[in-house]
């Protein structure tokens, strides 16, 4: 890639294709407020002629005819919005020889399993829930003594298969869950975690290892405008329903934390970005356990890149706006393929 990178390609989900991450299934008028306002702040980058692309059928026959010199891997939605297809866009790109923003196939592949994630993390000494892994088909016989424990899917994203009830405090609340889990998502393997009942961290990284990687000041999930008797997770209601005290009553926060606390987090999420092959950005969830030792939920690779997201928010907590966060991102990736060239 030479110096004068001008043409890039914003590749996102297909609007007009089912999404199982959004609300009824569907892309709604929010998706596209916040699409606009990310198609609008890329727009206002100066140095670069961006083309967004929507529609995935005949994709790849578009960017083949105009060959950009850069894509924006938006595509959290996975190819034609199948989650388990998010890695094909970017295996294709390498295949085609053009760079991309954000994480590898291999990255990806590794991140969507949140057991072997925590296996990863485990291994370099980075605080884990307890876990049980109940594949899909197993016998509900033997259930873990985890009381109270959270149940979510091994492989989902968008808290899919995460709801108000995945909180269970006994065995009878665990098989009707996983019950439900099992009818909802067939052939999904779940996880029964230690429930994790202390403050929810965000933390968000931009930059690459090699080229400098930056950590945003963490985020804390306000959950006390929540009704009394309502679980405090980011459950799919967050997400999906509008009416529901998840979605209007959850708000993000800046996190105060203890330095040992802030340097600890730091220094996991720096080993787990390179561990696991992340770029670019990436953002890492943790909560609380009931020891005060923050645990490991998930990693995202590719983390959501809404203008009222997580990451965005924490960019703004380090003077950050939006704008300046999508050309972050896009510098470190275009640093990182100019120096491996
Ligand atoms: N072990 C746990 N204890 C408490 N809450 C949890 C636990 N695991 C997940 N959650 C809640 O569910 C939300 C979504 O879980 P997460 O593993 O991050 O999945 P997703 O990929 O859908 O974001 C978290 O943000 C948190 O609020
Ligand atoms: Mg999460």
């Amino acid at each position: 890639m030479t110096k004068q990178t001008k043409r890039i390609a914003v590749i996102t989900g297909d609007h007009s294709l089912p999404d199982p991450t959004k609300r009824e299934g569907r892309y709604h008028e929010e998706d596209m407020v916040t699409h606009a306002a990310m198609v609008a702040a890329f727009g206002s980058l100066p140095g670069y002629d961006f083309r967004v692309y929507t529609e995935h059928a005949g994709l790849f026959e578009r960017l083949a005819a105009e060959p950009p010199d850069v894509v924006i891997n938006f595509c959290d939605t996975g190819l034609f919005n199948v989650p388990t297809q998010e890695l094909h866009l970017p295996a294709r790109l390498e295949l085609m020889g053009v760079p991309y923003t954000g994480a590898s196939p291999a990255a990806m592949v590794v991140c969507y399993d949140k057991a072997i994630v925590r296996l990863v993390a485990e291994s370099l000494g980075v605080p884990v829930p307890r876990e049980a892994y109940m594949a899909a088909d197993a016998p509900l016989n033997d259930l873990p003594d985890l009381y109270p424990a959270l149940i979510k899917p091994n492989t989902a994203d968008g808290s899919v298969g995460i709801t108000k009830d995945s909180v269970v405090r006994n065995r009878r609340e665990a098989l009707d869950y996983l019950g439900w889990l099992r009818a909802t998502l067939p052939g999904r393997d779940a996880l029964i975690q230690e429930y994790l009942p202390g403050p929810e961290y965000g933390v968000g990284m931009i930059g690459n290892p090699e080229t400098g990687l930056r950590m945003l000041p963490p985020l804390e999930v306000d959950f006390s405008g929540l009704p009394a008797g309502l679980n405090p997770i980011l459950s799919f209601e967050s997400k999906a329903l509008p009416d529901s005290p998840y979605w209007t009553e959850i708000k993000f926060k800046r996190a105060v934390l203890p330095a040992d606390i802030e340097n600890r987090l730091a220094g996991w999420t720096r080993i787990l970005f390179r561990r696991l092959g992340l770029r670019d950005y990436g953002r890492f969830d943790f909560r609380v356990a009931a020891d005060g030792e923050p645990k490991l939920m998930e990693i995202n690779p590719n983390p959501a890149w809404a203008n009222d997201g997580k990451l965005a928010f924490m960019a703004g907590f380090a003077g950050i706006d939006y704008r300046d966060m999508l050309r972050l991102v896009l510098e470190a990736a275009i640093a990182r393929v100019q120096r491996a060239d």
